[in-house]
């Protein structure tokens, strides 16, 4: 019946046409770029999985957020490596880390950047898990005192928000507190809420080595299989005061990430993770994909989906390839 009245072809035949009807418009606004921050001075290490990510000391950091500044990406995230781990990764609140000598010095640099820090044991445990070990099984409530301090410590040393990305019960809400009672009323938190337990994070954890030295995460990351459950914790991250919300990975969770935007008001993030970024790195290096074109169909379906906040390694070249508006 619709048919010849009906010719959707009508509107796809001019760049301006289709420009027009563009439902989503893939600016830098959302971008967030992870990096990783490691002690010493000058030193800048490729991750060899992830082609043009590195390791690199505080120096090194504000060297690399000036140009991030310039390609008119609003923030960083900051991920760190200690001088040494133990098992209860108590340099995680150090004042001379690698993440908290960072965030000072991009302050000291006056960029205009937003400094949002990941907040997490893995880095900084022995054993590479995202929280302390008792009896052999990872403890929830004392992690997230110390994941509290954590974040105190990146709040003290200048950063605008922080995001917890260990998956215990309750570390938002115990981070709120402990934030609100020294004063950083006004730093945010973007939850990593629906946290899947995940293959596709493999590369990060040769970046952050972070790898676990026993057993896996299945006991606090979200099991794959499940996408009612992740209403369910964004509902409870939120009643512990998240500002920001996130799901990660995003490729293989768009209709995570969908059924999340459809359900609350608030401001969603997706994390387009490292096995993400390296698999279109790897196809690309062969000649088997057109990499720009590919990340600007995988940034925009991450946002297509609802996601108006994207953290990806693909950032800088992203801005590189949109055009400034
Ligand atoms: C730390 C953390 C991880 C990522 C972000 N924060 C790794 C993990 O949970 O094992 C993954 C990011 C990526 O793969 O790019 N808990």
């Amino acid at each position: 019946m619709s048919f010849p009245i009906h010719r959707p072809r009508r509107l796809r035949r001019t760049e301006a046409l289709r420009g027009m009807v563009r439902e989503t418009q893939l600016t830098a606004n959302g971008l967030i770029y992870p990096m990783f921050a490691c002690p010493g001075i000058k030193v800048r290490k490729e991750v060899r999985s992830m082609p043009g990510i590195y390791q690199q000391s505080p120096d090194q950091v504000v060297e690399e957020c000036r140009e991030v500044v310039d390609l008119g990406i609003p923030a960083v995230i900051l991920f760190g490596l200690p001088e040494k781990k133990d098992e209860a990764g108590s340099q995680a609140v150090s004042v001379t880390g690698a993440v908290q000598r960072s965030i000072e010095a991009i302050r000291k640099a006056k960029l205009n950047l937003l400094v949002v820090t990941d907040v997490c044991l893995c880095e900084y445990t022995s054993h590479g898990h995202c929280g302390v070990i008792e009896n052999g099984e990872i403890a929830n409530d004392p992690s997230i005192a110390l994941l509290a301090d954590a974040a105190l410590s990146h709040a003290r040393a200048g950063a605008d928000i922080v995001a917890p990305s260990d998956m215990m019960d309750g570390r938002v809400a115990a981070i709120r507190r402990k934030l609100d009672e020294n004063k950083f009323t006004d730093v945010a938190i973007i939850s990593y809420a629906a946290k899947y337990c995940s293959a596709f994070y493999g590369p990060f954890r040769e970046a952050a080595d972070s790898t676990p030295q026993f057993g896996d995460r299945r006991s606090y990351q979200m099991d794959p299989a499940n996408a009612r459950e992740a209403l369910r914790e964004v509902a409870l991250d939120l009643e512990e005061g998240a500002d920001i919300i996130m799901v990660k990975p995003a490729l293989p969770y768009l209709d995570v990430i969908a059924r999340v935007h459809e359900r609350f008001d608030v401001p969603l993030a997706a994390y387009n993770v490292s096995a993400e970024f390296s698999m279109v790195k790897a196809a690309a290096a062969k000649g088997w994909i057109d990499e720009k074109r590919i990340v600007i169909e995988i940034i925009t379906s991450i946002q297509r989906s609802g996601a108006s906040i994207i953290l990806t390694y693909h950032a800088k070249d992203l801005a590189r390839w949109l055009p400034r508006c």
